[in-house]
């Protein structure tokens, strides 16, 4: 069974209280195996068959089972889980987790977690057979499986824990993965992949000062975030940010556009799409000093070179290959905006260019809004708008649009 689908996908695994509880150590296990990241949620019974802690031990997070408590809520509380996850497995999906969930009710760390997730949920139910056979059940299995964001896998019959022989066994583990893995496959990016330069550079002057901007990486992380979730293979070349969230996708930390440059060009050529959104410091210090410059030492002038494009050299690099990647930049301006993108689109030899005025508030550096116009060489100029995430998944649904052998797909919640 192909389960590639998984690598790097973040799935919460909500486990119900009954017998078969067990078997989720042994499915969080496996979709780790299968290269997913795992966070675990709990209801109240289920703490009765198995310990938060083997589940913290399997997926190497904390478990999160109480969100009444501070503690859970401060570090990765119901609604951070919800927006983390990919996917939402639900295993054991007990009767009265059925039921719950289908009428919308939010009272443990499972139906809060999972009523505020917005993605694709796949229940694995597992009960008695009398349970599930119930009309009751049968009401609330009919009214989710009618939704598309809900699937069921299972339950398989046989003998259950209770003696009973019949329907009621949770899936086995190996069919929940495989279907894990198909809710998550088919992206409209899957099997593509996507370089991104991300934050700003810094061009030293010494082993203490340098020279550089207030990027955040916010804009590049956003997108991204956007692509993985399309199903995009990602590789993010980061200037210095701080700590930020960086699972799911490759990291390669930089520190000078030179560092930045290279490593663009080492993979530009085999990606299918290149958006530089990193603010590359122009120029950087002609020279720099091994040791701290004494202030007494302070030179009367600072002398400046210019640092490599990445962008332009990337472009060069690629220009007239024969599987060439779409190429978009990004203009950070403070006048005549869509005069000078439209400038650096036709300079850098660009498919599209996301212009924004960063003057603007609630533009540009370290917000986490911001409002653009993305010039493409046809089509007309497009403005969007709202927070960071959305301007990603805007930016990322033109750009399919621009590549014609994905043209016309729809992004999931697009
Ligand atoms: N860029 C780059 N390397 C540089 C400078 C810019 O890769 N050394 C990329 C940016 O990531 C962005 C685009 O080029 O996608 C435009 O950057 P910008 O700094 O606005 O353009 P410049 O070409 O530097 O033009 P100017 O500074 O004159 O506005």
């Amino acid at each position: 069974m192909d389960v590639s689908a998984l690598q790097g996908r973040r799935v919460v695994v909500g486990v119900g209280g009954g017998i078969a509880a067990y078997k989720a150590c042994d499915l969080v296990r496996e979709l780790g195996r299968a290269g997913a990241e795992v966070r675990v949620a709990m209801t109240e019974a289920a703490k009765e068959f198995v310990t938060p802690l083997s589940f913290q031990a399997l997926s190497g997070h904390p478990v999160l089972t109480n969100y009444f408590d501070p503690h859970q809520e401060g570090n990765f509380g119901h609604l951070d889980l919800a927006r983390w996850a990919d996917l939402y497995v639900v295993a054991p999906a007990t009767a009265d987790l059925l039921a719950r969930i289908r009428a919308g009710m939010a009272g443990d760390a499972v139906t809060t977690s999972l009523l505020a997730f917005r993605g694709p949920v796949l229940l694995a139910p597992a009960m008695n057979v009398a349970m599930w056979e119930n009309r009751l059940t049968q009401e609330n299995v009919a009214a989710l499986a009618a939704d598309p964001r809900y699937a069921f896998v299972g339950p398989g019959a046989g003998m259950l824990a209770c003696g009973d022989v019949g329907a009621g066994r949770l899936a086995e583990v190996k069919f929940i993965v495989a279907a894990a893995a198909s809710r998550l496959g088919g992206g409209p990016l899957a099997g593509r992949s996507v370089l991104i330069t991300a934050g700003p550079t810094r061009e030293f002057l010494d082993p203490v000062r340098f020279i550089s901007n207030p990027s955040t990486g916010k804009m590049g992380l956003a997108l991204a975030e956007a692509a993985r979730k399309l199903g995009a293979k990602v590789t993010v070349v980061l200037g210095p940010v701080g700590a930020v969230e960086r699972s799911g996708f490759e990291v390669v930390d930089v520190v000078s556009a030179e560092d930045m440059a290279r490593e663009v060009l080492s993979r530009v050529e085999s990606v299918d799409w290149f958006i530089a959104s990193a603010a590359v410091s122009d120029w950087r210090p002609e020279t720099r000093a091994p040791q701290k410059v004494k202030k007494g030492e302070r030179p009367e002038e600072l002398k400046l070179v210019r640092t490599p494009d990445v962008l332009a050299e990337a472009s060069r690099k690629v220009a007239g290959a024969r599987k060439r990647p779409l190429l978009v930049g990004f203009a950070a301006e403070t006048e005549r905006v869509l005069e000078h993108a439209r400038e650096k689109l036709e300079r850098k030899g660009l498919d599209a260019i996301v212009a924004n005025d960063v003057t603007v508030p609630g533009a540009g550096f370290g917000t986490d809004t911001n409002r653009v116009t993305v010039l493409t060489r046809s089509g007309e100029p497009r403005e969007l708008q709202g927070s960071k995430r959305e301007v990603a998944e805007g930016i990322l649904q033109l750009l399919m649009s621009l590549s014609p052998a994905l043209a016309g797909q729809q992004a999931p919640g697009a």
